[in-house]
């Protein structure tokens, strides 16, 4: 899609607070700091739209991004952030649950992990999560600019095997650095939205 204008439209903590304009969404779920809102810059070619928190796991609230009327982008808050108390993410979680197992304008979820390491164990839950609700699911690694081409492979078959990834789920690495993988990205957007 050829992006000129998004709009937040909605920071919203609670389903009475998502927008209803029916339109198509993607959710984008991740550990704090993976590159959730470096994807959607990406995406929508912007440098600094989405911003990167000064205080990571602070944002507490599912962004609704417009993009030019035609779907959502959901930045979800990160995970896995270890100053967060016991309270405050069993609300996370809450609220991301009934999020994802209740949206009905949800067409797919991008999950986010290090193309670096392997997946921490919420990260296997996340995936678990969606596969259990038969959400679409594309895995996304991040940050594939640190490490080599020649490693990629290696790489993927790691993350793969530990999100127990069937040959159907989809898996694209990414750098928000060189752009590349953006193209497939949006493809599998596209896809999934229906657009
Ligand atoms: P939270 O909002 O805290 O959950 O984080 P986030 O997932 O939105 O991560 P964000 O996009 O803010 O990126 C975190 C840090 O990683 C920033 O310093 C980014 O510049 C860096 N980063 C993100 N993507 C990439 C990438 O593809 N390559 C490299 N080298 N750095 C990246
Ligand atoms: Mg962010």
């Amino acid at each position: 899609m050829d992006v000129h204008n998004v709009e937040l439209v909605m920071s919203a903590v609670a389903p009475a607070q998502y927008p209803t304009d029916g339109i198509p969404e993607i959710a984008l779920s991740g550990r704090s700091n993976v590159g959730k809102s470096s994807l959607i810059n990406t995406l929508i070619n912007r440098k600094s739209y989405a911003r990167t928190s000064s205080q990571p796991g602070k944002t507490q609230t599912l962004n609704f991004y417009n993009v030019e009327q035609e779907l959502f982008f959901v930045d979800v808050p990160g995970y896995g952030y270890a100053k967060v108390s016991k309270t405050e993410r069993a609300k996370w979680g809450q609220m991301i649950e009934t999020y994802l197992a209740e949206r009905t304008t949800l067409r797919g979820v991008i999950s986010l992990v290090d193309a670096r390491h392997e997946p921490t164990k919420l990260d296997v839950q996340m995936v678990d999560f969606l596969h259990y609700y038969d959400i679409p699911v594309l895995v996304v690694a991040t940050k594939s600019d640190k490490i080599s081409r020649g490693k990629w492979n290696q790489h993927e078959s790691i993350i793969r095997r530990s999100l127990s990834l069937t040959p159907e789920d989809d898996f694209v690495l990414f750098s928000a650095q060189d752009k590349s993988g953006k193209e497939e990205i949006w493809q599998w957007i596209e896809k999934h939205a229906g657009l």
